[in-house]
């Protein structure tokens, strides 16, 4: 964690802004996903440079503003733009907005992402649904003095992201007119994207799509025993596979063409978790 002192006083000002609020849902939108935030009504905006303990961020298609949303007189603290390893910022940045999710008593983090399609039969624009995760980012956010009363000093992973929240979202798909995929994320640090001997071998591995974010989020909610879910896009197919040069204006782009299906997913989810 950044020094407590920061968590304690971006919570005191987030409620001297807001009032005393207390999401129990939570949305960090990745690359492109900022527009996510149309589904929700009421929304109250603060960019994370004037919170303290948070800056902006640096990568185009990741806006930097945190906002409360509500959905059915029901608030919901979305993350309108993520932090990256690969920003060399150090872990803070990426796990601070989970612990201000939790102190605002969060219960259930929604996270999204882009990410490159492993698996053959992905194609661009599908959705994947994350069932686990490989962290291959060559770290963890958890090394360190242990950060938080909540936190255990050997965390258990069994099931970082909640198995009946997924199966009831997947039960959900045949109401939609596009499949939901589901399968195994593989995160690494980037910022290259990965070269296609990197991608035979994450295949081999068992992942079936590869990106540069989430799986340090979905950690630390997993150690503060928060439910997570996490849904990618498939930006792209992965190196090698693709037919074509990656870059980060088409992963962007193909999110956007997209964003009518998450925005519909992400939706489904809310409405399952407030049923
Ligand atoms: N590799 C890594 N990260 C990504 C990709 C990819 O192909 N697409 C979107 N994020």
């Amino acid at each position: 964690m950044g020094k407590k002192v920061d968590l304690n006083e971006a919570v005191s000002f987030l409620y001297k802004k807001w009032g005393e609020i207390k999401p129990a849902i939570s949305l960090i939108c990745g690359s492109g996903w900022g527009e996510l935030c149309e589904i929700f009504q009421n929304s109250s905006r603060i960019e994370y440079g004037d919170i303290p303990g948070m800056s902006s961020t640096t990568i185009s298609g990741h806006n930097g503003t945190l906002i409360l949303g509500k959905f059915k007189d029901k608030q919901i603290l979305i993350f309108q733009g993520r932090r990256h390893f690969y920003e060399g910022a150090g872990w803070n940045p990426i796990c601070f907005p989970i612990y201000l999710a939790n102190a605002l008593g969060v219960k259930t983090m929604i996270l999204t992402n882009a990410a490159g399609g492993i698996n053959k039969s992905f194609e661009v624009g599908d959705l994947m649904v994350l069932e686990d995760h490989i962290n291959f980012m060559g770290s963890n956010p958890l090394i360190g003095p242990i950060s938080h009363p909540k936190i255990p000093r050997f965390p258990d992973q069994t099931e970082v992201y909640c198995e009946e929240l997924r199966n009831r979202i997947l039960g959900m798909t045949h109401s939609l007119e596009f499949p939901l995929r589901k399968g195994v994320y593989i995160a690494l640090s980037g910022p290259s994207f990965e070269t296609p001997a990197e991608i035979k071998t994450y295949q081999l591995l068992g992942a079936d799509a590869v990106g540069m974010s989430t799986v340090p989020e979905a950690m630390m909610c997993n150690a503060l025993n928060m439910k997570v879910i996490g849904i990618s896009c498939i930006s792209n197919l992965a190196s090698g596979i693709a037919s074509h040069e990656l870059s980060h204006d088409d992963v962007q782009n193909a999110s956007k063409v997209a964003l009518p299906k998450m925005k519909k997913i992400i939706l489904m989810i809310i409405k399952t978790l407030l049923m």
